[in-house]
């Protein structure tokens, strides 16, 4: 369907397509460069739902999917070679309305933080995550089986300024899946409503790691 998600998920996830406002920016992090026939289920959403939108395709591997036509499809796709934890410097702070991030967090690259993958790199990711979106932007997770258990998620996902807005299980959309657990999809928005420079809010989390350094200092 949309990627590697739960039977439960395609309504959720559209549900939220549905309310997307004209010229909006949907970033699908980690989308995956081998599952071409999901993301070409993404775009023609989008289009459906609402076409005068962007759709920015971007994971580290983009090499399958960089030269797809995307018919169906929104306004605009772009597809792009981005690390998640440093996603901001290519596209922007507060830029996005919607990120959608399934089977990311428990896949994450070596190669996202200096310092650690893994559950070690959730924190930079979700900061990331948190200050690419506009103030009244969702992230939409979905989880990579027993490596991401929400139990160890949740309190990341609020120490970096979200608060969860719905959250369920459901079986794998794929049989195939080599993961064949359970899923979960957790809806979550911004919570912290201090803005910063032109409306940018930095994430609870940078914002103590900064204070930390300017104590320091
Ligand atoms: C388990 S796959 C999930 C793919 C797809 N979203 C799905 O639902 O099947 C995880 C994806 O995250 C990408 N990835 C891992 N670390 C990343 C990072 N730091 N930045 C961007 N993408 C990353 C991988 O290249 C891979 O395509």
């Amino acid at each position: 369907m949309y990627g590697n998600i739960g039977t439960d998920d395609p309504e959720t996830i559209e549900s939220y397509l549905k309310r997307l406002p004209r010229n909006a920016v949907v970033v699908n992090l980690g989308c995956g460069p081998n599952i071409t026939r999901d993301l070409h289920h993404l775009a023609r959403a989008l289009w459906r739902f609402q076409f005068h939108s962007t759709l920015i395709l971007a994971d580290l591997e983009i090499e399958l999917i960089k030269d797809q036509v995307w018919v169906p499809g929104p306004a605009k796709v772009r597809v792009l070679a981005v690390n998640a934890a440093t996603a901001t410097q290519q596209l922007g702070k507060a830029s996005a309305d919607l990120v959608v991030a399934f089977g990311l967090f428990g896949d994450l690259s070596h190669s996202t933080t200096p310092k650690g993958t893994g559950k070690a790199a959730w924190p930079a990711v979700l900061c990331e995550c948190f200050e690419l979106l506009k103030s009244t932007g969702a992230i939409i997770v979905g989880n990579s089986c027993e490596r991401q258990p929400f139990e160890e998620f949740k309190p990341v996902l609020e120490m970096a300024g979200f608060s969860v807005l719905h959250y369920h299980e459901s079986a794998p959309i794929h049989d195939s899946s080599i993961c064949g657990g359970r899923r979960y999809l957790a809806v979550c928005r911004k919570r912290d409503k201090r803005a910063g420079r032109n409306g940018q809010r930095r994430s609870p989390l940078r914002r103590s790691s900064q204070r930390v350094r300017d104590r320091k200092t």
